[in-house]
């Protein structure tokens, strides 16, 4: 029998058997698919003036990177190549829009996009930007920790960990 599950990282509902291995929305681990009645809507979060700044630098990083994928897959080769790029820039649209949900703002428009010319050059170009993206992330959970702001944390650490997927799979084709 089919359940929702809900993914408490990005909000969005699955309805299947079983958890999926990965959110198919957000690229969350299927540990964070909870059971419509377990999970719990988080909002706007209350954040330091730090964590604010960080979430903005995070949405446009997402919004850049979306742009960036989204013409990637304008440009592909192939079918495969064309389905990860176009996967990748829904995820990361989703975490645009989670990072939005948390700050209490509307997500701003997608930047134009720019890429380069062969699936190779896209794939190294992505590798570049989602380690950006895991260094940044990282640090920000850690600036969240210490200042004791734990769903923001919560958010930077799931971010980290996707975007750590996101660099696995553009070490295969790079
Ligand atoms: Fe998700
Ligand atoms: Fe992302």
């Amino acid at each position: 029998m089919m359940h929702p599950y809900k993914c408490q990282v990005c909000g969005e509902t699955y309805l299947g058997e079983t958890p999926p291995d990965r959110c198919p929305f957000c690229g969350a681990a299927g540990s964070e698919l909870k059971k419509a009645s377990l999970w719990y809507n988080r909002g706007k979060v209350a954040m330091s003036p730090q964590s604010y700044d960080n979430c903005k630098k995070a949405l446009d990083l997402e919004l850049n990177n979306a742009a960036f994928y989204k013409c990637a897959a304008g440009k592909a080769a192939n079918r495969i190549s064309q389905s990860i790029f176009k996967r990748l820039f829904k995820q990361e649209l989703e975490h645009a829009k989670l990072l939005a949900k948390a700050m209490g703002i509307e997500v701003p428009a997608l930047p134009p996009g720019e890429c380069k010319g062969s699936d190779g050059e896209n794939f190294v170009e992505a590798h570049q930007h989602e380690d950006m993206a895991i260094e940044f992330y990282m640090q920000a959970a850690a600036d969240a920790e210490k200042g004791g702001e734990p769903e923001v944390a919560y958010i930077f650490r799931n971010l980290t960990e996707i975007e750590t997927e996101h660099l696995m799979l553009t070490n295969l084709y790079k």
